[in-house]
C-alpha cells in the first residue's frame, strides 16, 4: 500500500521552496519506486482571511491515521498579527501529534559555507534535538489589568517529567545508533532551579543507562558561544523548546544561513512532520531568490524517516554537487533563482529522464 505524505506549501516563500522539494521527491518516487502517494493541502494565510478556517475540522484526525508524514513549507503572512493560523497548524500538529523530538542537525556540507574562520565541515558536525511539546510553548499565562499601568504578564515555561525523560532518552538512543561519542543538555539551571533541576537530575538518570556515551551539561547562554567559538566539541546537544528554537537559528547560520537548514518534528513510530527551518520571509515571496536548498535537505530527512536512508544520502550528494558547482541562490554565493537552484540538484541525482 502507498504510504501517503500531506504537502502543506504554507505562506510566502513555502511554496516555491516545496515545490522544487517536490520535483526531487516525485522524481525519486518514480525511479526508484518509493510507493509514495503526495496529497496537497492549501491550508494558508490566504485560506485562513478568506474563509475563517485554518485547519479544517477532521484534518488533524485525518493526518493522524492516513498519512506517514507531513512535508511543510513555512507559515507566516504580516495580515495575519497574531499568527493565529500558524498557531493552529504548525504547533497545533507538534502538539496534537505529540511530535517530542525536533530533531535539527548542524551540518555544514561545504567550507565555504562556513562563517566561522578556521573551521571546516570536520568542526561543523552535530544534532540538536529540540524539546517540542512543553516548555514556553505551552502557551499558558496570562494578563492581569491589561493596558493599564498595573498591567502584570504571566508566562509559564512547563516541563513534565515525561516530556524531559522522552527527549533525552532519544537524544542518548541517537547518539548510541550513530556511534556519537557526547551528548550535552543545554538549560539555565542557575536561573530556572526548577524546571532546570529536574532537566538535571533527568538527565544524570538516563545517561546512566549509556556508559559508553559522554555526557556534560552546558548552560545555554555558554551554549551559544561555544558553538561559534569551538563547535567540534559537539555531537548530540539535547535542549528544551524555548532554548532550542533560539540555537538552532545559530546553527542554521554555522551551515551557510537559514536557507540551508532542516528540521524533523518527529514520534518515533508515528506520522512526523518535516520542515526547512527557515520561516516564510515574505518579502522574497514570488520573487524566485529564496534558497530551496533547506526544504530539499527536509525532504531527503523526511525519506530516510521513511526508511529510504540511500534516497536521502542521493539527496545530500546531490546538494553538494550543486554547492560545489556554485549553482545556488545568492545568498550562498552563487548566482541562479529558486527553480534552477532545486534543479541543479534534480540533476545531479543522475535519475534516467
Ligand atoms: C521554528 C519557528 C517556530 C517556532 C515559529 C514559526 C512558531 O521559529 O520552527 O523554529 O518558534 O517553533
Ligand atoms: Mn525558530
Amino acid at each position: 500500500m502507498a504510504k501517503r505524505i500531506a504537502v502543506i506549501p504554507g505562506d510566502g516563500i513555502g511554496p516555491e521552496v516545496i515545490a522544487a522539494g517536490m520535483r526531487i521527491l516525485e522524481r525519486l518516487n518514480d525511479a526508484r519506486g518509493l510507493g509514495l502517494e503526495f496529497v496537497h493541502f492549501g491550508w494558508n494565510a490566504d485560506q485562513y482571511l478568506r474563509t475563517g478556517i485554518s485547519m479544517p475540522p477532521g484534518a488533524m484526525d485525518d493526518i493522524r491515521n492516513n498519512y506517514a508524514a507531513v512535508y511543510l513549507g513555512a507559515f507566516g503572512d504580516p495580515r495575519v498579527p497574531d499568527m493565529k493560523h500558524a498557531a493552529d497548524i504548525l504547533l497545533g500538529m507538534r502538539f496534537q501529534l505529540d511530535l517530542y523530538v525536533n530533531y535539527r542537525p548542524v551540518k555544514l556540507l561545504h567550507d565555504a559555507l562556513c562563517p566561522l574562520k578556521g573551521k571546516n565541515r570536520q568542526h561543523v558536525d552535530f544534532v540538536i534535538f529540540r524539546e517540542n511539546t512543553e516548555g514556553a510553548y505551552v502557551g499558558m499565562g496570562g494578563n492581569f489589568k491589561k493596558g493599564t499601568a498595573e498591567e502584570i504578564a504571566v508566562q509559564e515555561d512547563v516541563s513534565t517529567r515525561k516530556g524531559v525523560e522522552r527527549i533525552i532518552r532519544y537524544a542518548f538512543e541517537f547518539a548510541k545508533a550513530r556511534g556519537r561519542k557526547s551528548v550535552c543538555m543545554s538549560d539555565k539551571n542557575n536561573v530556572m532551579r526548577f524546571g532546570g533541576d529536574l532537566w538535571l537530575r533527568t538527565f544524570k538518570e538516563v545517561a546512566r543507562g549509556y556508559p559508553e556515551i559522554e555526557h556534560f551539561h552546558m548552560f545555554v547562554d555558554a551554549l551559544t558561544m561555544q558553538m561559534v567559538r569551538a563547535p567540534e566539541m559537539f555531537d548530540v546537544i539535547v535542549t528544551n523548546n524555548m532554548f532550542g528554537d533560539i540555537v538552532t537559528d545559530l546553527g542554521a547560520a554555522l551551515q551557510g544561513g537559514l536557507g540551508m537548514a532542516a528540521s524533523g518534528n518527529i514520534h518515533p513510530g508515528r506520522v512526523s512532520l518535516f520542515e526547512p527551518i527557515h520561516g516564510s520571509a515574505p518579502k522574497y515571496a514570488g520573487k524566485d531568490v529564496s534558497n530551496p536548498i533547506g526544504a530539499i535537505l527536509t525532504a531527503g530527512m523526511m525519506l530516510e524517516y521513511l526508511g529510504h536512508s540511500a534516497e536521502a544520502a542521493m539527496i545530500e550528494r546531490a546538494v553538494v554537487g550543486a554547492i560545489e558547482a556554485g549553482e545556488t541562490t545568492k545568498d550562498i554565493g552563487g548566482n541562479v533563482g529558486t527553480k534552477a537552484a532545486g534543479e541543479a540538484v534534480l540533476q545531479r541525482l543522475n535519475l534516467k529522464a
